[in-house]
C-alpha cells in the first residue's frame, strides 16, 4: 500500500494488536477472539492489520488465514522471519485477503547480528534475497530492521537500500526496546529519507516499545519527520511496556491537528468498545489513568474541576467523550467534590434541592465521603431518604 502525493497528509493506521500485542506474556487469545477483534479493527477504519506470525503454530496460520478470508478494508498482514520458508508461510495465510501484506524482519543491531551470526554483508544478501522472494509472492510488502534504533546510521542506511531495490514498498523503523526519544526518533526517519535512494518512494513506518514511556511520542516525532505508517495496538498492549496505544496516536492526531495536521481513517466512536474487548479477552485490565481509555480519562472529583465542567467542559477536557464512543464525563462524587456538583447529581437522580436543603445534605455527604473512597448514586438516594426522614 504505498500512497499517492495526494494522500500524503494521511497516516496509515497499522494494528499489531493481534501479532506484538499478543506477545505479552499471557495475553494469549483464543480464535474466535481473534476474528471478532479483526473484524472490529477493520470496521473501525485501521488500514492494515497485523494478524499474526503464521509460521509461529497451527493456530496462528489458521487465524490469519481466516481473517485474511474475512477481511473487507483492511489490508491483511502476516509476519515472518527473513527466510524463505516463514514467507511462504505467511504468503499462504494472507493471499486469501483481497489485499494482503508479507512483513519480513531481521535485527540488524551489532548485538542482533551477533545473534544470527551474519557479518554485515551476509545480511544484506539475505535482506536481498528475502524481501526478493516475498515480492515475487506478494506486491505488498513490508521490511523492517529489527533494533534500527541501535543500529549503525551508515549500516542503516544501507540495509534499507536493499531492501527497498529488492521491492519493499513499507520500511518499517521499530524501536524495538524502546529506547529512543522524540527528537532522535524523528532525526531517523530524517536522516533515511535524505540519505537513502529511493526512499522517498516508499512508505516509512514507526514502530515503537513503551520501555521508558515514551512510544507515543516518538511515533508522533516520526510522522513530525515524514513517516506515514504508525505501529500500534489498543490500550498499548504488547511485550514488556507495551508498543504505541492506538488510541492515544489517533486521539494525540485529532486534538492537536493544528500541529500535526494528519489524518487517520479510524473511526474514533469506536475506541472505548474495542479498548473494552481487548482488556476482557487478553486479561490484561486497562490502567485507571490510562490516557484516552483509562476509567478516570473523562472523570472529575475535585470540586473546583466539576464546577468548571459543569459551566463548560472545555475548562478540564480536552476531547468529548463521545468522540471516543463514551456516553458523558463521569462526575465522581468523593470527599473533594462541591455543592455545585452535588446539586445536579441530585438532580440528575430526580431530587431538586433549594438552598437550605442543599446545605444540610451537603453537611450529611461530606461526612459520608469522609468515610467512603467514593460515593454512589444509591449512597446519594440513601442520603436523601435519610435527610427526609429527619425532617
Ligand atoms: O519490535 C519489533 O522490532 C518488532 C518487529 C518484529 C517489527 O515487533
Ligand atoms: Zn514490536
Amino acid at each position: 500500500m504505498t500512497m499517492t502525493p495526494a494522500e500524503q497528509d494521511r497516516v496509515l493506521i497499522f494494528d499489531t494488536t493481534l501479532r506484538d500485542g499478543e506477545q505479552s506474556p499471557g495475553a494469549t487469545m483464543s480464535h474466535s477472539e481473534k476474528l471478532e477483534i479483526a473484524a472490529l479493527l477493520d470496521e473501525m477504519g485501521v488500514d492494515i492489520i497485523e494478524a499474526g506470525f503464521p509460521i509461529a503454530s497451527e493456530g496462528d496460520f489458521n487465524a490469519v488465514s481466516e481473517i485474511a478470508r474475512n477481511a473487507k478494508n483492511s489490508v491483511i498482514c502476516g509476519l515472518s522471519r527473513a527466510n524463505l520458508t516463514d514467507i511462504d508461510r505467511c504468503w499462504e495465510a494472507v493471499k486469501h485477503a483481497p489485499r494482503g501484506r508479507i512483513h519480513t524482519f531481521i535485527g540488524t543491531s551489532p548485538l542482533h547480528r551477533e545473534i544470527t551470526a551474519l557479518d554485515m554483508d551476509g545480511m544484506v544478501a539475505r535482506i536481498h534475497d528475502t524481501v526478493t522472494h516475498a515480492r515475487n509472492l506478494c506486491d505488498d510488502v513490508q521490511w523492517s530492521p529489527m533494533d534500527a534504533t541501535r543500529t549503525e546510521h551508515d549500516y542503516l542506511c544501507r540495509v534499507v537500500e536493499t531492501a527497498i531495490k529488492a521491492g519493499a514498498t513499507t520500511v518499517n523503523i521499530p524501536d524495538t526496546v524502546g529506547y529512543t526519544y522524540p527528537r532522535e526518533s524523528a532525526d531517523l526517519i530524517a536522516m533515511l529519507l535524505e540519505r537513502v535512494p529511493g526512499a522517498d518512494t516508499i512508505t516509512f513506518a514507526t514502530h515503537c516499545h513503551n520501555d521508558l514511556g515514551m512510544a507515543t511520542a516518538n511515533a508522533l516525532a516520526a510522522v513530525e519527520a515524514g513517516a506515514r505508517q504508525i505501529e500500534c495496538t489498543i490500550n498499548g498492549l504488547g511485550e514488556r511496556a507495551g508498543n504505541t496505544a492506538l488510541e492515544e496516536v489517533v486521539m494525540a492526531l485529532r486534538v492537536r491537528n493544528d500541529i500535526l495536521p494528519y489524518a487517520t481513517r479510524i473511526d474514533t466512536t469506536k475506541i472505548m468498545g474495542i479498548s473494552r474487548m481487548v482488556a476482557a479477552v487478553s486479561g490484561f485490565p486497562v490502567q485507571y489513568n490510562k490516557a484516552v481509555v483509562g476509567k478516570n480519562a473523562f472523570a472529575h472529583e475535585s470540586g473546583i474541576h466539576q464546577d468548571g465542567m459543569l459551566k463548560n467542559k472545555e475548562t478540564f477536557e480536552i476531547m468529548r467523550p463521545e468522540d471516543i464512543g463514551l456516553a458523558a464525563t463521569n462526575l465522581v462524587m468523593g470527599k473533594h467534590s462541591g455543592r455545585a456538583a452535588l446539586r445536579s447529581k441530585l438532580s440528575d437522580l430526580g431530587y431538586e434541592l433549594g438552598d437550605n436543603q442543599l446545605k444540610d445534605v451537603f453537611v450529611r455527604f461530606k461526612a459520608l465521603a469522609d468515610r467512603k473512597k467514593e460515593v454512589y448514586d444509591d449512597d446519594l438516594i440513601a442520603l436523601m431518604a435519610e435527610a427526609s426522614l429527619s425532617d
